[in-house]
């Protein structure tokens, strides 16, 4: 099983290699099920994780909720509880009914040039969250972590293949496996942080790296004297990627990069800060946040905590002790593999839940709490009544684990044929307008409780800013923002409209020009 540990820290892959008993380990870079006295690895203990990561369990109250907010059932992620735990995601609801708005934010380190089915989870929710509430969606690529990391975990040495710049070719081929999950390019802005970071952003970082100490980042993720001080401040940006404040664009207001020297977005927008965050992950990426919501508010410009939905993993081929890992390719079913891959993956490696004779499975049944094929389909077949039936008669032995399989193969090769199709149409252009920062459209709740604060929303000062973020927030009483933003404001929407107008002349003289 130390495949499942790939990319664990020496002292992690060598208990699980020698199968010394140790306890289940689920941080960022490490997710191992609990070893037992006999080298058992067992199966990941989501309830434990709840109690150690102090998380709230996502009840079915929860889902009444969301489904009474949206007007729309849950989707099957959360109707599954594979989507699991949360953090306030009940506040979230709350701001949205009231206010009509937040952000919206995931994203991936780009380890290798393909994602696996594991990583298209959080996205696929994600996609659903943000077509039902109408809200603004970042992305963010983590190519400097998964550099960072991968150097770590070579003791420092620079293996072929894995410099910053190839982190970087990494991204954008995992910002086209995202795109084609079907993002709306209005609403929706994808950043590799080796070219985005700077502007607000970069201040937001350094604030924040300012607050957080050595002894609280080793608490959270367990560095030690040799990790790379890269890797240990790399937290913060992860961090303050989750604050409206790091992206003025998309809400309309100026950033402050050279070589603009425009005054007007020189100071970070109060405003924007206090627009709350919601952050669908799995629960890998808890440490990052418990660090966040201990202190966003504590920013100059206080932040409110952001919200967390978190799922569980989608195990390794070879069992629910660890998650699909992309350095391993048998532990996973990668977007880019052949249809026949995909048979002869889970073919091959798929644990079974199944009994050692047909004899026996006729007469026993089979578990398919522990069958992978059946776990995949739980995760990507959409309809209820046709997996309950599945668990049903695979319980009853009626169906066989050859069976569940090939109902699972046939369920995969066809969502990842239609992914990529839809890969192959992600052009050069659809990638740079996903990646420019620029004002995003998005409506929100068409109808808040608070219309008052929700109306500056469409932007008597031309940005996008939700003024009852506004108005609650430091960012001025009136829910207009400050005084320096409206300006600010004013300033942007100026720029933008000459631009629009030279635009407008060069497209009307290119017009007139006589065709060839
Ligand atoms: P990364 O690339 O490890 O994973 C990307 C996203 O996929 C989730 N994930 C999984 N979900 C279900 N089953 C699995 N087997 C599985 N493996 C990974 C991860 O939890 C993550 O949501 N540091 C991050 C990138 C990042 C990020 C974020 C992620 C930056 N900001 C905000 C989530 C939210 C990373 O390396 O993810």
């Amino acid at each position: 099983m130390a495949s499942e540990a790939v990319g664990a820290p020496p002292a992690v892959n060598k208990e699980v290699d020698e199968r010394k008993p140790a306890k289940q380990k689920i941080d960022p870079w490490n997710v191992a099920g609990e070893v037992d006295d006999s080298g058992n690895v067992k199966a990941i203990d989501y309830d434990r994780l709840i109690e150690d990561f102090g998380v709230q369990p996502l009840t079915q109250a929860h889902l009444e909720r969301f489904e009474k907010v949206t007007g729309k059932p849950a989707h099957r992620l959360m109707r599954r509880k594979l989507f699991f735990s949360h953090r306030d995601f009940d506040k979230i609801l709350d701001y949205y009914e009231q206010h009509g708005q937040f952000l919206l934010y995931t994203g991936r380190g780009p380890s290798s040039g393909s994602m696996h089915l594991g990583h298209t989870v959080p996205f696929l929710f994600t996609k659903e969250i943000q077509e039902l509430f109408d809200v603004p969606l970042v992305i963010m690529m983590t190519d400097d972590e998964k550099f960072l990391y991968t150097r770590n975990k070579n003791e420092g040495s620079m293996k072929k293949g894995a410099a910053p710049d190839d982190f970087l070719d990494y991204a954008y081929e995992n910002i086209k496996d995202i795109i084609a999950l079907g993002f709306d390019p209005k609403k929706t802005f994808i950043y590799s942080d080796y070219e985005f970071m700077g502007g607000h952003f970069y201040r937001n970082v350094s604030e924040f790296e300012s607050m957080v100490t050595y002894n609280q980042a080793s608490g959270a993720f367990g560095f030690g004297e040799s990790t790379n001080i890269g890797l240990i401040s790399f937290m913060a940006k992860q961090c303050v990627a989750a604050f409206p404040s790091s992206y003025p664009e998309l809400f309309g207001l100026p950033d402050y990069r050279a070589p603009d020297f425009d005054q007007a977005g020189k100071r970070r927008h109060k405003a924007l800060a206090s627009i709350p965050c919601l952050i669908p992950c799995a629960i890998d990426q808890e440490p990052y946040f418990r660090v966040l919501r201990d202190r966003s508010e504590r920013m100059v410009d206080p932040h409110p905590k952001p919200a967390l939905i978190m799922s569980k993993f989608l195990t390794a081929l070879q069992g629910p002790g660890g998650k699909m890992s992309a350095s391993d390719p048998n532990s996973a079913i990668f977007m880019s593999d052949t249809p026949n891959q995909i048979k002869s993956k889970i073919n091959k490696h798929a644990f079974s839940g199944g009994q050692q004779t047909e004899e026996e499975h006729r007469r026993l049944g089979g578990n398919p709490d522990v069958d992978v094929a059946f776990t995949y389909l739980s995760y990507f077949l959409e309809d209820d009544k046709e997996l309950e039936d599945l668990a049903k008669q695979y319980r009853a032995g009626e169906i066989l684990t050859g069976e569940m399989k090939a109902k699972c193969v046939g369920e995969l090769q066809n969502f990842v044929a239609a992914f990529k199709e839809r890969r192959d149409s992600v052009t050069p252009e659809v990638m740079r307008e996903f990646m420019r920062p620029r004002k995003l459209e998005f409506v929100g709740n068409p109808n808040p409780i608070k219309p008052k604060a929700a109306e500056g929303a469409s932007g008597s000062n031309g940005s996008a800013v939700p003024s009852g973020a506004a108005g609650e927030g430091a960012g001025g009483k009136d829910g207009r923002g400050t005084k320096g933003e409206r300006k600010a404001a004013k300033l942007a929407e100026k720029k933008a409209e000459k631009e629009a107008e030279k635009l407008a002349l060069r497209q009307k003289a290119e017009e007139a020009k006589p065709e060839v």
